[in-house]
C-alpha cells in the first residue's frame, strides 16, 4: 500500500553556490561519506550531490511530517546498486518512523536541474 509520495526539483547551480560558500560544513552535514564518494567518482560531482539532496527533500515530503520530526539529512542515504539504480537506506529516527515500510526512488538529471521522486510503501505483513 502506498503511504506517501514526494517530489523535489533542485537547481544544480544553487547546490554549487552552497558548496562554494560552506564547503565541508555543508557536505558533511547533509551527505554521508558514501554519497560524497559516489558523487566524487563522477566527472562532475555536483549534479549527483544535487540529486541526493532532491531525494532527501522528496522523502521528507512523502513523510507528510516533513523534516519536523527531529531527524537529520543523513538519516536518508542514497545508494546505487551495480546497475546504477538508486535506493534509499534509512538511519536514525526516520528508520524507526518507517519500520515496516520501504522507500522507492527515481532520479533524473538535466543540464540545470535534477528531479527526484519518492514513494513510501508499506510492506505486506
Ligand atoms: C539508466 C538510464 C535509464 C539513466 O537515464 P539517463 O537519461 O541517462 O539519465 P538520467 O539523468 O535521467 O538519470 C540518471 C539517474 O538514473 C538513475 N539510474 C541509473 N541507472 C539506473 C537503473 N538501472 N535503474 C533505475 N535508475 C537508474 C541514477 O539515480 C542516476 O542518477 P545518479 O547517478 O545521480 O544516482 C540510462 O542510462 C539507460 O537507459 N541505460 C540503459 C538501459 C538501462 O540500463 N535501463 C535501466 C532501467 S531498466
Amino acid at each position: 500500500m502506498i503511504e506517501g509520495i514526494g517530489v523535489d526539483v533542485v537547481e544544480i547551480a544553487r547546490i554549487r553556490r552552497t558548496i562554494d560558500q560552506w564547503s565541508g560544513t555543508f557536505l558533511n552535514r547533509v551527505f554521508t561519506e558514501q554519497e560524497i564518494s559516489y558523487a566524487q567518482s563522477k566527472k562532475n560531482p555536483t549534479p549527483h550531490l544535487a540529486a541526493r539532496f532532491a531525494v532527501k527533500e522528496a522523502v521528507a515530503k512523502a513523510l507528510t511530517t516533513g523534516w519536523s520530526g527531529g531527524f537529520r539529512w543523513k538519516d536518508v542515504e542514497v545508494q546505487n546498486n551495480s546497475s546504477g539504480k538508486p535506493c534509499v537506506i534509512l538511519n536514525g529516527h526516520v528508520r524507526e518512523l518507517l519500520k515496516g515500510s520501504r522507500i522507492l526512488v527515481s532520479i533524473s538529471h538535466s543540464e540545470n536541474v535534477v528531479i527526484a521522486f519518492a514513494i513510501i510503501e508499506k510492506e505486506a505483513s
